[in-house]
């Protein structure tokens, strides 16, 4: 198939609603670690992973071999019979969670996780609000888009009203804001806050050091459940498990999706034995803790360990943040920054206002030039590198030439 003949079935075929990057889309054919292949026979580097899913490369062999050798053997049953893959994916979960996190529910994706960890909230608190922050993601299903601040991404005319919002971490006087909304809105009608520890969709925006300890102890003040949506964030990402661990601020629900399969459609919510083991009435998802997703997520947590992806993350992502503060005078990019390998920078205009137009010549050109970056931010200027965490040294430098000419060749065009 070519890649004008993929178009043309997608716009027969597909929801319109389903929109893609780049004015001529490759089609991508086949992957390998860090690199893409399309119809065409051309490699890109991958500089988003998917949306940070292939944190580990991908078609990672040793993940891929387990995943086949539980297709082979079982592939699927329900959650309606024991089966041992998912029991060791939740104790080995169990021993990588942040702050004794320990009983865990599984399902499909990380819209579904974020539902699920909001139904927990109410259901442990028997309280029925929520706050959610200015510019979150966290979902397309009710609740979750409801949860969601990125007005892009709150698609439903009837979204749920008892989600009241914050401005996010990174505002000035974020904190009084979300004091001040808290006794608004009542704290013993609030279930749970949740929050994205960095926002992911909404532009990277990392909180200062005292943030989520200050907004910790204001759940622990009034009773209100702490839900960290990692589902972005996780798995290395940002050079830990996971991003809250930065702040030393653990939640009572975790929220896990995207690199926890590495490619393999798994999501987990996490929660305190406290939270959790009160959710006694049957709730269950067809393919949570489906055997193949678990053995996938259990062979990629082994490889995150025995491959170091944590600390590669954070090597990678500090040479990566490196080259683009020494690039970013050259290259008209404002504020990089970054944690472990989630790293990013404004595209701006001469008087410092967003220009996505100029974001999208420059990803453009940079797709000329062999890679695939990431495009996120309210008003979407922000380029956004979230490559695998597998990534050599020698890539980042390739990436640094390539942006180099690609900013040359954007402004000429
Ligand atoms: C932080 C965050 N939460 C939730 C979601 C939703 O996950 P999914 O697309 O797997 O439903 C996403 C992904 O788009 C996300 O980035």
């Amino acid at each position: 198939m070519s890649a004008a003949e993929a178009l043309r079935l997608k716009r027969a075929y597909l929801l319109p609603c389903v929109h893609h990057f780049y004015r001529d889309p490759p089609l991508i054919v086949a992957a390998d670690d860090c690199e893409l292949l399309d119809s065409t026979g051309r490699r890109y580097f991958d500089f988003f992973s998917g949306v940070t899913v292939v944190n580990a490369g991908h078609c990672n062999g040793e993940i891929v071999a387990a995943a086949g050798a539980q297709m082979g053997r079982l592939d699927h049953t329900t959650g309606i019979y024991l089966t041992e893959p998912v029991l060791r994916l939740a104790e080995r979960l169990s021993q990588i969670a942040p702050g004794g996190l320990k009983r865990s529910f599984f399902c499909a994706s990380g819209s579904e996780a974020n539902e699920a960890a909001l139904l927990l909230a109410a259901i442990h608190t028997g309280r029925g609000d929520f706050i959610a922050f200015s510019d979150s993601l966290h979902g397309r299903t009710k609740a979750a888009m409801s949860a969601t601040g990125l007005a892009m991404w709150r698609c439903d005319p009837a979204l749920l009203a008892n989600f009241h919002f914050a401005p996010h971490g990174g505002e000035p006087g974020a904190l009084d804001a979300l004091e001040a909304l808290v006794a608004r809105v009542g704290p013993r009608r609030i279930a749970a806050l949740i929050a994205e520890p960095v926002l992911g969709n909404g532009g990277i925006v990392i909180p200062p050091p005292d943030y989520w300890p200050a907004v910790r102890g204001l759940c622990d003040r009034h009773g209100i459940l702490l839900i960290f949506d990692e589902v972005q964030t996780g798995m290395n990402r940002t050079g830990r498990w996971w991003a809250c661990e930065h702040w030393n601020a653990s939640p009572d629900i975790l929220t896990t999706a995207k690199a926890l399969g590495n490619g393999y459609p798994v999501a987990a919510v996490i929660a305190t034995d406290r939270v959790g083991e009160g959710f006694t009435r049957p709730f269950a998802s067809t393919f949570g803790g489906n055997p193949v997703a678990a053995a996938a997520a259990l062979a990629t947590i082994d490889f995150h360990v025995r491959h170091g992806l944590g600390q590669r993350s954070r090597e990678r992502g500090a040479q990566l943040l490196q080259r683009l503060r020494e690039l970013a005078a050259e290259v008209g990019l404002a504020r990089p920054r970054g944690l472990g390998l989630m790293v990013a920078a404004d595209v701006v205009g001469c008087g410092g206002e967003p220009d996505p137009q100029r974001l999208d010549g420059l990803l453009e050109a940079l797709k000329d030039r062999g890679f695939l970056c990431g495009k996120t931010g309210r008003n979407r200027n922000v380029l956004t590198l979230m490559p695998p965490l597998t990534l050599s040294a020698g890539q980042i430098e390739r990436f640094g030439v390539a942006l180099r000419e690609a900013h040359a060749a954007a402004r000429d065009e």
